[in-house]
């Protein structure tokens, strides 16, 4: 469903004279209609960027990225993002800020009410319709730039760190709430991390990229059985998964560089 076919991503010199800067170096990857694919890297490794190409706000340089079957040239209503720092429209309000996708993709009023009503709640968000987002907490915020993602019903979720700055324990219950609603809706989801041990309870498949510039260094099946538990991330299980990628990660012989 989402097909990156060997692709790579120049940008222009930043300087006069400079040399264009290779941020991803031969990309291929398959990912299945209702997959859910993380991908971890180091910082500056083009994880941003590969996201970024799939939701079509940066073109590719070299190869193609297909998505049901047609090249991805712009953005479109089948692919939501979600960012790390919540996007949501200070003027308006919650309820409001939810809505937007759904009025201006229906502009039916009445079911539009019912549709943002009822993800409100699943998101733990009622009695905050009202509120604009200064008057939230970051993780309520964050939660409804989510519910604004998915209340189109998107046929793809592209998240890039969307937990990156809660506290642990609003992160692991996120994370819960996501794969709740990923299990209800079944999106194809691309989700990027620095976390390791988010990566592997999340994901059916852990792409890890190498530093820039960014190309595959392995792609990890995680076999870990569903709905996820989460007292599994101190199963052998799961700490074999996590050594695999760290040693990826951090090979050995690099582990003075950092
Ligand atoms: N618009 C741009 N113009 C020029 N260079 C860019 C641009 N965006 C990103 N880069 C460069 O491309 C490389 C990859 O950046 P990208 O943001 O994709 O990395 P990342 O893996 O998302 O990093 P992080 O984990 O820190 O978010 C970096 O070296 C960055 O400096
Ligand atoms: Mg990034």
């Amino acid at each position: 469903m989402i097909s990156l076919q060997n692709v790579s991503k120049f940008y222009p010199p930043t300087q006069k004279g400079g040399k264009p800067v290779l941020a991803v170096d031969d990309f291929d990857a398959q990912i299945e209609a209702g997959e859910f694919v993380c991908i971890v890297g180091p910082s500056g490794c083009g994880k941003t960027t590969v996201l970024n190409m799939v939701a079509g706000f940066e073109s590719v340089s070299q190869g193609d990225i297909v998505v049901n079957g047609v090249p991805v040239r712009k953005p479109g209503p089948d692919r939501a993002v979600v960012f790390q720092q919540p996007s949501l429209l200070p003027w308006m309000t919650v309820f409001d800020n939810i809505g937007f996708g759904l009025t201006l993709q229906e502009g039916r009023k009445t079911r539009s009410h019912d549709k943002v009503a009822k993800i409100i709640e699943i998101m733990g968000l009622k009695g905050f319709e009202n509120h604009f987002p200064y008057q939230l907490s970051g993780g309520m915020q964050q939660r409804a730039a989510i519910a604004r993602a998915l209340i189109t019903e998107p046929q793809m979720l592209l998240m890039d760190e969307p937990f990156g700055a809660l506290d642990a324990q609003t992160r692991t219950d996120m994370q819960k709430f996501l794969l709740t609603i990923w299990d209800r809706l079944r999106p194809t989801v691309l989700f990027i991390t620095h976390d390791v041990e988010e990566a592997i309870v999340l994901a059916d498949r852990v792409i890890v990229m190498t530093p820039r510039p960014g190309r595959i260094a392995q792609v990890i099946d995680i076999g870990l059985g569903r709905p996820r538990n989460w007292d599994m991330v101190l199963s052998p299980e799961f700490l074999r998964y996590k050594k695999e990628v760290l040693h990826i990660l951090r090979p050995p012989h690099s582990q003075t560089a950092g």
